[in-house]
């Protein structure tokens, strides 16, 4: 059976493309979402690929996770750095999770330095830009064939 990959991405993760672009690049998160679902398939896995900018609607996100998701890939955003109920959310997940941040969030301020959801996930990849997500679903490829 076909795995499923909760790929969940935090606030202003929708204004890829235009916002901080000399940070974050000028791929679009549409166009990310193309690049993950065309790496997901041909690892032979599935894609479920959100957006949100509300804190509550990513817990309820991952909580879904728990009965639909193999694994689930984590861009928070901002709320990485500041939100308990995301990490307490994750930690009811027992399948395989990595934590991305398309910037290096170590040569940024130091309130990004400190992520909640380290330590909760699996892996951490950080600084390589859209790419990130590509070497994520690749990561839980190789960790969902392990457990497989
Ligand atoms: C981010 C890094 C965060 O510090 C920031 O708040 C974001 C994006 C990244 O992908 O580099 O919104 O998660």
């Amino acid at each position: 059976m076909t795995s499923t990959v909760f790929i969940l991405n935090g606030p202003n993760l929708n204004l890829l493309g235009t916002r901080e672009v000399e940070i974050y690049g000028s791929t679009s998160l549409a166009d990310i979402g193309v690049m993950a679902k065309a790496s997901a398939e041909a690892l032979g896995l599935a894609v479920d690929f959100r957006q949100s900018n509300h804190e509550g609607e990513l817990v309820d996100w991952i909580q879904e996770a728990r009965g639909k998701a193999d694994a689930i890939i984590i861009n928070a955003a901002a709320y990485s750095h500041t939100s308990i109920a995301i990490l307490d959310a994750l930690q009811t997940f027992e399948g395989p999770i990595v934590e991305v941040h398309l910037s290096n969030i170590f040569k940024r301020e130091s309130f990004r330095h400190h992520s909640h959801i380290s330590g909760v996930a699996d892996g951490v990849i950080c600084g390589l830009g859209a790419q990130g997500y590509v070497l994520a679903l690749t990561a839980v490829a190789d960790k969902l064939k392990n457990l497989g």
